[in-house]
């Protein structure tokens, strides 16, 4: 497994962004810190659920065009950001290696529990495909991925919704400077719908969002020595109408102070205080393809599931 971020370094980023985070006004926590191997596992869970209509899209999409996009692509090198358990991707592996491209697999995640279970286990399934996992942050280290002719660089289940518009821009950027010309970019991006739709994919009936929100106070907790009470804190999901995201927070139940002992920082919540840990950006045809175009990628197809829920688009540098 390659590392580009190793374990020292994470946790000089959380504390250098938990300090930052925590002691602006509104306070907020960055979302790469929900992604320990407790908070793969509840991401995984979150994918299952009856409310989160994103996974299953996706899915039904690649299904439908994995094909076309194995042929289309002719990708060599298939590399995976934000790769998580890597199980949707399996379909378009299936269809580069029916295409008889496909010679290797960079997954790439900032979690090294869940990558090195998606590795074995695609490995094992797809037996002679050189499997290279690589340890990372997607918004630092796009620049040091390896590089071969043909790449098809995916980016799948929306997470760069969990970017914000200046954020979208500078991933965006560094995208479109890694790519080659024969290379291309494939996004996966959940459309803007009814707001009820959205609240409820972000706010399930049995709570797996609201653990997986309060999980990155478990990791505070562990990593910087923090007194967190998940208990003392509500799960929001409330929808922006202005930006078209939906905005995650966590909400204090009374006046409380939390003490990070590694930060020797003494945080103070009001009762109600919101604390915003997540923006999950929805999207429209005209916006993605703005975005790609002004940071230098060409749109060349748009596939979307007959509700049109959920979009993948493929995208060439130029
Ligand atoms: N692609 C999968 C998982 C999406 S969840 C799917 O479509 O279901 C988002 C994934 O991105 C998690 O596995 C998380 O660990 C990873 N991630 C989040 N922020 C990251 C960052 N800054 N750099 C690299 N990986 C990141
Ligand atoms: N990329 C996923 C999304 O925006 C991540 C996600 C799903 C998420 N549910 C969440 C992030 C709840 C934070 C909280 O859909």
């Amino acid at each position: 497994m390659d590392v580009y971020l190793d374990p020292g370094a994470l946790a000089d980023q959380l504390a250098t962004d938990v300090r930052a985070g925590l002691t602006a006004s509104p306070k907020t926590l960055p979302p790469k810190y929900f992604y320990d191997a407790r908070g793969s596992e509840l991401f995984d869970e979150i994918t299952r659920l009856p409310e989160y209509y994103p996974t299953r899209t996706e899915r039904a999409i690649l299904d439908e065009h994995a094909q076309d996009i194995a042929e289309i692509t002719r990708a060599e090198t298939l590399v995976e950001l934000g790769s998580g358990t890597s199980e949707k991707t399996r379909l378009l592996l299936r269809a580069l290696r029916a295409t008889g491209t496909l010679a290797r697999f960079v997954p790439f995640d900032v979690d090294p529990a869940v990558l090195k279970d998606a590795s074995a286990a695609v490995a094992d399934e797809f037996p002679g495909l050189d499997v290279q996992p690589v340890v990372g942050d997607f918004e630092r280290h796009l620049h040091s991925l390896p590089v071969s002719p043909r790449r098809l660089l995916a980016f799948l289940g929306s997470t760069i919704g969990n970017l914000d518009p200046a954020q979208r821009a500078g991933f965006l950027g560094a995208v479109r400077s890694t790519l080659e010309v024969g290379d291309a970019f494939l996004l996966g991006t959940d459309l803007v719908k009814a707001p009820s739709r959205l609240i409820a994919a972000y706010d399930d009936a049995a709570g797996v969002t609201a653990a997986f929100n309060k999980n990155v106070l478990t990791v505070v907790n562990r990593d910087l020595g923090a007194d967190f009470d998940p208990d003392e804190f509500d799960h929001v999901a409330a929808w922006h109408g202005e930006h078209e995201w939906i905005e995650m927070r966590l909400r204090s139940r009374q006046e409380q102070a939390v003490h990070i002992d590694a930060l020797d920082l003494v945080v103070r919540f009001a009762r109600g205080e919101e604390l915003r840990t997540e923006i999950s950006a929805k999207f429209r045809r005209e916006t993605v393809e703005r975005e790609l175009s002004a940071a230098g990628l060409r749109l060349t197809h748009w596939w979307t599931d007959p509700a049109g829920d959920f979009a993948l688009s493929l995208s060439v540098p130029g």
